[in-house]
């Protein structure tokens, strides 16, 4: 019996023989010489095989492939330059493991929405393997970042008694005799905590907000890092967050090109993410978005397509900071020149991504603290804790939510953030 091997290993074994186990993705044949060929997630791979050196029963298997059938094949590699990996497998056996008649994902088009019902199948789709593994250098890189920076880890709770953000997008349970527990909408309130112990931490994970909202920016469950650094004003969480930003993006073009590639993805755009982003303050802002003809008035939160039009000026990612107070949580650090404003940032993707980060200092001074949290009637037993860090040595920090789906969406080029993540969770969709 062969070894069996990854198709990514086979370049290094040519002229050996060979056991590759995978799925069919497409066959030919001149009736004498058969193609096959094989994908494993490591590679795709084509298979040779030759009426006259198989057996009968490997030249029937050959005739009953479908499209996904799981095969196991054996032979020699074969060095050859024109196909992919630059190697071929002159098969000497053949084996069905699993029959797949009529897969219901078809070279045709498809509707968004039969796809997302067979969203289990699709993930197969080279398109949706591209972005999987544009994920997954999104995330590590994120990790490494933090690590090289000595940062530490600190897996906060995702069931929680306080609010993290807004009391109307919570999902909630019965939590035994304690009343409701609500699933995080951020580490955030937990970090800070942490950040007196640590210094310099992050926490990632899922977190969960019940938005009604139906845009292609918007999941109910989705994965956020958060960043959160004592003793960093708002200006040093900017410079924090171009420099990781830049760092993400760096990587996914030095490691995932060919998947960008496959994407069909720009990378022009990509290239030019590169410190220092630009930076306007929300009071500028919003008169160059009335320059630009949008309907907008001081006070009001960016809409999206007030993001995408201001973003459109810019040929990076751009800052907006220094938000009305008015629309801003609670935690974020009153501007000291401006009350009306707070020392937070927003970070807009260019291209029409919009959003890819929310930030800001926060608020360290306790009395502050407190007549925001009774002005925005949040219950403030569930914030006594989180209040009380200003009562044991205050201390100035800043931190950022990096959203990893918008994030993933941007760098891939792809319209809608849900195909960004394996298993979508939107208002509509629950299942599979
Ligand atoms: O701006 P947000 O709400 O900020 C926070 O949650 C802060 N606690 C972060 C912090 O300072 N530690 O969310 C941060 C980011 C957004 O910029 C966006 O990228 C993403 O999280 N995000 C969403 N992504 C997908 N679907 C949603 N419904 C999202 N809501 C926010
Ligand atoms: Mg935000």
């Amino acid at each position: 019996m062969p070894e069996r091997h990854w198709i990514e290993e086979l370049p290094q074994h040519a002229g050996a023989t060979a056991l590759v186990r995978g799925w069919v993705a497409t066959t030919r044949s001149s009736g004498k010489i058969a193609f096959v060929v094989v994908r494993d997630g490591t590679g795709i791979l084509q298979v040779v095989l030759s009426k006259k050196d198989v057996a009968a029963d490997v030249w029937d298997a050959f005739g009953k492939l479908t499209h996904e059938t799981s095969v196991e094949v054996s032979g020699v590699v074969r060095a050859e330059p024109r196909a992919p990996g630059g190697v071929e497998l002159q098969a000497s056996d053949l084996r069905i493991i699993g029959p797949s008649s009529d897969f219901p994902i078809t070279p045709k088009e498809h509707g968004t929405a039969f796809l997302f019902e067979h969203r289990h199948l699709w993930l197969r789709s080279k398109q949706q393997v591209a972005i999987a593994r544009v994920r997954h250098e999104v995330i590590q890189a994120i990790r490494d970042f933090f690590y090289e920076r000595h940062f530490t880890l600190v897996d906060t709770p995702i069931l929680t008694g306080s609010i993290g953000e807004h009391a109307g997008t919570l999902f909630s349970t019965e939590y035994f005799d304690l009343g409701k527990a609500f699933l995080a909408q951020t580490g955030q309130l937990y970090v800070e905590a942490a950040a007196a112990a640590l210094g310099k931490v992050y926490c990632f994970g899922p977190t969960f907000r019940a938005e009604k909202s139906k845009t292609r920016r918007h999941l109910t469950e989705f994965w956020m890092v958060e960043p959160e650094v004592a003793w960093n004003d708002s200006a040093a969480n900017m410079r924090l967050q171009e420099d990781f930003v830049a760092y993400v993006v760096r990587r996914c073009l030095e490691r995932r090109k060919s998947d960008l590639v496959e994407l069909g993805r720009d990378l022009a755009p990509l290239e030019r993410v590169v410190p220092p982003f630009h930076r306007i303050s929300y009071t500028d802002a919003v008169a160059r978005l009335k320059e630009l003809g949008a309907d907008m008035e001081w006070g009001r939160d960016l809409g999206g397509d007030d993001e995408t039009l201001l973003a459109k000026q810019y040929d990076r990612p751009v800052f907006v900071y220094n938000y009305p107070k008015a629309v801003k949580a609670f935690y974020m650090k009153e501007n000291p020149d401006d009350p009306r404003t707070v020392l937070n940032n927003d970070c807009l993707a260019p291209e029409g991504y919009g959003e890819i980060i929310g930030g800001s200092q926060r608020e360290d001074d306790y009395e502050k603290l407190r007549a925001r949290i009774k002005a925005e009637g949040l219950p403030q037993e569930a914030y006594a804790w989180y209040l009380v860090l200003r009562k044991y040595a205050t201390f100035v920090h800043a931190g950022f939510g990096l959203g990893v789906e918008r994030t993933v969406a941007w760098i891939c080029g792809i319209p809608h953030i849900r195909e960004a993540i394996a298993f979508p969770r939107t208002l509509y969709r629950l299942w599979p």
